[in-house]
């Protein structure tokens, strides 16, 4: 089965031909992160119209990047939440006009779902269950896969994501946005024990998580340090900031495996592509004897390709939508 996946949830405009959930025949991604970083993020204004710039003809280079023409397709799948409003739009209507033109169903996917659904794409014999690490710009959840359109959050950030803070601070030190990459590679060398960081004490779900005071202590040395003209060590602070947010998941993850019983652990989102977080995992359940995916840096972000796998199994599980389909900016991962 041939699904032409459509994503358009931020900034990244994205199509890609996945086979029966598991095979990528084309994933082709028209970045907008050079705009943005004019502006220190994303303009929602702005991605909106980038994305009906680029949606068609990014559709044409993917089909014939797969070799396919539009009789070979069998389904259109699409994210339609969360995410900017205005872009999931774009990416909604080009995939309703799409199925309806071509007499296709329409399935809609969860960006979240597409997320976890990358690690399909990397391990072709992983099969739920298991406990996924979900670290984005705007989500941090612990969750337990039970099926593959089966989700049961078992700890999720109070505040901030965890990109989201790799974001503020990188930008505090003058990377452009988004700066959680540019922090990582930053990282190499420095002492990760050089800053001390707050570690965050929740009452409560001991899976739930917290990064707006390390992000708020983050700044605060920064511009302690600026004020009394004193020169940051940036490895260091940028190793010590990696390290406390890893040290606020990664235990956290295993603990979701301990409580759960699931022997496999999967990592998604953009901030899965970080280093030293991708370092503690392996250590970890290398040490607890726990399987461990983590899809390539290529599929860690947003991609159609994770749309197009997660679609497949949404469509095996009968989930459809008509012309009447909308967007949604927010939507539980559960519900999805
Ligand atoms: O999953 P994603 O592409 O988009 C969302 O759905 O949010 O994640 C983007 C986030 C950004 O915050 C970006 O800075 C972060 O992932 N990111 C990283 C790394 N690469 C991307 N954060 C830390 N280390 C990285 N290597
Ligand atoms: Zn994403």
């Amino acid at each position: 089965m041939n699904i032409l996946a459509v994503e358009s949830s931020c900034d990244e405009t994205a199509v890609a031909v996945v086979r029966d959930g598991r095979t990528v025949l084309s994933d082709c991604i028209a970045s907008q992160v050079e705009l943005h970083r004019l502006y220190g993020g994303v303009v929602p204004e702005l991605a909106s119209r980038k994305h009906i710039e680029a949606i068609y003809a990014l559709a044409d280079e993917s089909l014939a990047q797969a070799g396919l023409t539009r009789a070979d397709l069998d389904a259109v799948a699409v994210t339609y939440a969360p995410g900017l409003i205005g872009a999931l739009l774009v990416g909604v209507n080009f995939a309703k006009a799409a199925a309806l033109s071509l007499g296709l169903p329409l399935v809609p996917v969860h960006h979240i779902r597409g997320h976890i659904a990358a690690n399909y794409l990397a391990y072709p014999d992983l099969e739920p269950p298991f406990v996924c690490l979900v670290v984005s710009g705007g989500h941090t959840l612990i969750v337990d896969v039970e099926d593959y359109t089966c989700f049961h959050i078992l700890g999720s950030t109070r505040d901030d994501a965890a990109g989201e803070c790799f974001d503020k601070i990188a930008r505090v030190i003058g990377m452009p946005y988004p700066g959680g990459a540019a922090l990582d590679r930053r990282s190499a060398g420095g002492d990760d024990r050089k800053y001390t960081m707050p570690h965050p004490h929740l009452s409560g779900n001991p899976l739930d998580m917290s990064f707006s005071g390390l992000k708020t202590a983050a700044i605060n040395l920064i511009h302690t340090a600026e004020q009394r003209m004193e020169t940051l060590d940036i490895p260091s602070l940028c190793a010590s900031c990696a390290a406390a947010v890893s040290n606020v998941l990664v235990p956290r993850a295993m603990q979701a495996l301990a409580q759960t019983g699931r022997r496999t652990l999967a990592a998604a989102g953009g901030v899965a592509a970080n280093s030293r977080i991708r370092a503690d995992l392996q250590n970890a359940c290398a040490q607890a004897g726990i399987r461990l995916c983590m899809p390539p840096l290529s599929l860690c972000g947003d991609n159609g390709a994770m749309i197009g796998a997660q679609g497949y199994y949404e469509y095996l599980a009968g989930k459809r939508a008509g012309s009447d389909l909308n967007a949604f900016a927010t939507m539980s991962l559960e519900k999805g």
